[in-house]
């Protein structure tokens, strides 16, 4: 008997169906040549558009729509005509809060062939994994907008710490590196944030006793966004907030071949609710419809799905025919200088792990 993936689609706007389509021609490629799984695809149209039609980005009852499935893959959501923050926080941070995906990974690896833009780094320097706290802190949407409109205007938003959802994000950081055998980074910013940071400190603290054996270091997040930069190979495994994580993770994508390559799992780790497998990058309007949109961060994403199943072997395989894709350099799309479309690349990805052992 074949065991049965059931994953939940939503390709969302922009270049997120044409990227995601290319994830999905990779993972099936997968399934064909183990021959023990398979997926079973649902496609949901929710985004934009059916925001313009609806009134929502999806309907009331899709959490309960998306309860049953194994995983999540999603492409990206917000387009130009819904402003961003109702695309963002009607569907991706609904699921990810209504799922209790609270950890965010992000792997920062320069793989072999990706263009990097940092002199005087050598591969193997730039290979962390940040973990990012996702479903609190400064992105926990409290605050107030008071006399709006009103020259006296207030506008408040409240960051959320609570030791619940900080000291679980910090204590999955250190089982990771326990497992990794790798040091642990906190980011965090304690001098000027005088209470929520300055907690997450404390934590970090109380936690690392429990793991006497993981190596630790903690900087503030404006002198690590200049180490991400000047000296890379200072971060293995890395635990920051929300905001923090959002941003240094693109500072992270930066350095490690760009946009078109950087890949986010958004995991609930008790496997209560579906994980989420998406490409970091959003929609981008400016290329949708062109074909060019590169598809090796959704690829990587797909990747990170077989992770969550148990299939590493598969995972490290199709990072292994992406770099192979990358080194040859004959079938890139523009954003790394190349002329292929998207539909190309994503065809040669799966052609390379056919060959790859
Ligand atoms: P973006 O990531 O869509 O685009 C930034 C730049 O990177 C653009 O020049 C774009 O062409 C390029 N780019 C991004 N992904 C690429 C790919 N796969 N291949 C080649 N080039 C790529 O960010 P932007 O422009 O700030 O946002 C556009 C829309 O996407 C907004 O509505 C925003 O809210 C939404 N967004 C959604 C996210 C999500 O669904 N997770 C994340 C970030 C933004
Ligand atoms: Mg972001």
């Amino acid at each position: 008997m074949k065991k049965i993936y059931k994953i939940a689609v939503i390709a969302g706007d922009g270049i997120g169906p044409e990227v995601i389509s290319e994830g999905i021609k990779v993972v099936d490629k997968v399934a064909e040549l183990d021959g023990s799984f398979e997926f079973e695809f649902t496609h949901f149209p929710w985004g934009c558009e059916y925001y313009l039609d609806h009134g929502q980005m999806m309907p009331i009852d899709g959490l309960q729509q998306l309860r049953s499935f194994d995983a999540i893959y999603l492409g990206a959501v917000g387009y130009p005509g819904v402003p961003d923050h109702i695309s963002l926080w009607d569907l991706l941070l609904k699921i990810r809060k209504g799922f209790n995906q609270y950890v965010n990974l992000r792997p920062i690896t320069l793989l072999e062939g990706a263009p990097c833009p940092l002199n005087d780094v050598s591969r193997d320097q730039i290979d962390m994994l940040v973990i990012r706290e996702n479903s609190e802190g400064e992105y926990a949407g409290a605050g107030d907008w008071l006399f709006k409109g009103k020259p006296h205007e207030v506008v408040l938003q409240t960051g959320v710490f609570s030791r619940v959802g900080t000291e679980r994000i910090i204590r999955y950081a250190f089982e990771e590196a326990r497992k990794q055998r790798k040091s642990l980074t906190s980011i965090s910013k304690g001098n000027a944030l005088n209470y929520s940071m300055v907690f997450w400190d404390q934590v970090f603290d109380e936690v690392s006793k429990e793991y006497p054996d993981v190596e630790t270091h903690s900087y503030l997040v404006d002198a690590a966004a200049m180490f991400f930069v000047k000296q890379p190979w200072r971060f293995e495994i890395v635990v920051t907030s929300n905001l923090f994580g959002d941003i240094i993770t693109d500072l992270g994508a930066a350095i490690s071949g760009g946009l078109g390559l950087a890949a986010g799992a958004n995991i609930n780790p008790e496997r209560e609710y579906p994980s989420m497998f998406e490409p970091i990058h959003g929609s981008a309007p400016d290329i949708a419809g062109k074909g060019i949109a590169n598809p090796l961060a959704s690829i990587w994403s797909a990747s990170q799905m077989l992770d969550f199943f148990g299939h590493e072997d598969w995972g490290k395989r199709i990072l292994a025919a992406m770099e192979q894709v990358m080194v040859e350099g004959n079938t890139l799309t523009p954003d790394m200088g190349g002329t292929a479309n998207t539909n190309q690349v994503g065809d040669a990805v799966a052609e390379k792990i056919q060959v790859i052992d």
